[in-house]
């Protein structure tokens, strides 16, 4: 079965509450009647949660936060728990996203813990993967994403695997201006798909969505879906002009649907 695109639009801590509404209310107006093309979802600062979802209110355009604890409640100062979002209404979140793992201190030990809670408690999870440019100037990336894979799924029943988007995102890739090339992102695709179907099987490999983040722009968008094993993007810069990020989220249909043919994971 066809894996059906996947766009998240990751706001960061961009907007103020007036300009995150009318962002939101203009992706939901453009692209929200239509659910059968891509699945796109945004991702806006927690204080805002309830009024993006306000603003996207019933259309295919779908809710998520960017981050949650790794615990259930309790003595955890600012820290928003996984019961918090679904009482907002948010049906996504991230997870291990390189900017709370590098800049935050976040351990893959973490990682796995806060992806637990998300799928215990019923949440989507876009799961982030990637190497920074040290690493893959030493010809570590296949490892380094690797091991990152192997903490995460550790624990990941198989029925709860359809309930993540894996995001490859390439750090010296995300907010430079340099994203990866089309020939980058399939073969870190091809190897994040062959982990999946070692970890499982291969037909769990080639149902879960894999997408690309790290500097997509309307310019390079349908190049990059085109790549065959891409399912999609995590946009975080781009996400924030409402015309860009609906023009990738076309691509991302068109694109995914051009590569298709010469896929074959
Ligand atoms: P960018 O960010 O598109 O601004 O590079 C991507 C991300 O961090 O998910």
């Amino acid at each position: 079965m066809a894996r059906r695109p996947f766009i998240g639009g990751n706001w960061k801590m961009n907007t103020d509450l007036a300009t995150g509404k009318v962002l939101a209310r203009t992706i939901a107006a453009e692209w929200g009647a239509d659910v059968s093309r891509a699945e796109v979802v945004v991702f806006p600062p927690f204080p805002y949660l309830e009024s993006v979802g306000q603003e996207i209110g019933l259309s295919s355009v779908a809710l998520g936060a960017q981050d949650l604890s790794s615990e259930a409640n309790g003595a955890r100062t600012g820290e928003v728990s996984a019961e918090m979002l679904c009482d907002m209404g948010v049906r996504w979140v991230l997870v291990g996203h390189s900017e709370r793992r590098h800049r935050l201190g976040e351990s893959d030990a973490l990682v796995a813990e806060k992806l637990a809670m998300a799928l215990e408690s019923g949440l989507q999870v876009v799961l982030c993967v990637g190497e920074n440019l040290q690493q893959r100037h030493a010809g570590r990336t296949h490892e380094v994403v690797g091991l990152q894979l192997r903490s995460a799924f550790a624990q990941v029943p198989e029925e709860a695997v359809a309930r993540i988007v894996i995001a490859y995102e390439p750090v010296w890739a995300i907010g430079t201006g340099v994203a990866a090339t089309a020939t980058d992102a399939l073969e870190a695709h091809h190897e994040i798909r062959a982990f999946m179907s070692s970890r499982y099987d291969s037909e769990l490999a080639s149902s879960i969505r894999i997408v690309y983040g790290g500097s997509l722009v309307p310019g390079n968008a349908k190049t990059i879906f085109a790549a065959p094993g891409v399912d999609g993007g995590l946009v975080g810069g781009a996400s924030l002009k409402a015309a860009d990020f609906l023009s990738i989220c076309s691509s991302a249909v068109i694109g995914i649907e051009a590569g298709r043919t010469g896929d074959s994971a």
